[in-house]
């Protein structure tokens, strides 16, 4: 049985993990109307990624004899100014939720709750992840600064990503 103090903590975690997914989405309606059809793909499959976090933690507390409690999820941003801007912004959001998530491990431990220690360290890793993918692209597109072109194929590249779900990934 899961301590109420863990429970509203990962219930605060699946909002955080819901809005994530919110604003991927939002992103991707911004690339959708910029013509920038690859970009968009990308954002659809980090939100899935996103939906996926949301329910690993659902489950979680679920199988720990916890009680889901969904609350409102806040309002996403829906225009920036470049793509450059976009990834700024999602690599300063992904640090934020690193360091939600590092937050969740120190109440772990504070708490001595061993089980949900030992399930968080899934999210450090894929954290790890999540920003590294973040500030590659961030990295490309102020590499590539204001050549049509150089954004174009690029544009395609990011039309390439395909979501593979958790499970597939050898967790
Ligand atoms: Fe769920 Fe992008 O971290």
């Amino acid at each position: 049985m899961i301590g109420k103090k863990m429970e509203e903590a990962l219930n605060g975690q699946i909002n955080a993990e819901l809005y994530s997914a919110y604003l991927y989405l939002s992103m991707e309606a911004y690339f959708g109307c910029e013509n920038l059809a690859g970009f968009a793909n990308w954002m659809r499959v980090q939100t899935k990624e996103e939906l996926t976090h949301a329910m690993k933690i659902y489950d979680y507390v679920a199988d720990r004899g916890g009680r889901v409690i969904l609350s409102a999820i806040e309002k996403p941003p829906a225009k920036w100014d470049s793509p450059v801007s976009v990834f700024e912004a999602v690599y300063k959001h992904e640090q934020k939720v690193t360091g939600l998530i590092n937050d969740l491990v120190n109440l772990a431990v504070e708490e001595k709750d061993h089980a949900t220690n030992s399930f968080l360290q899934w999210f450090v890793t894929e954290q790890v992840e999540e920003e590294d993918n973040a500030s590659t692209v961030l990295g490309q597109l102020n590499l590539i600064k204001d050549s049509p072109q150089a954004l174009f194929m690029m544009d395609k590249e990011m039309g390439q990503r395909v979501f593979t779900p958790p499970a597939t990934e050898g967790e």
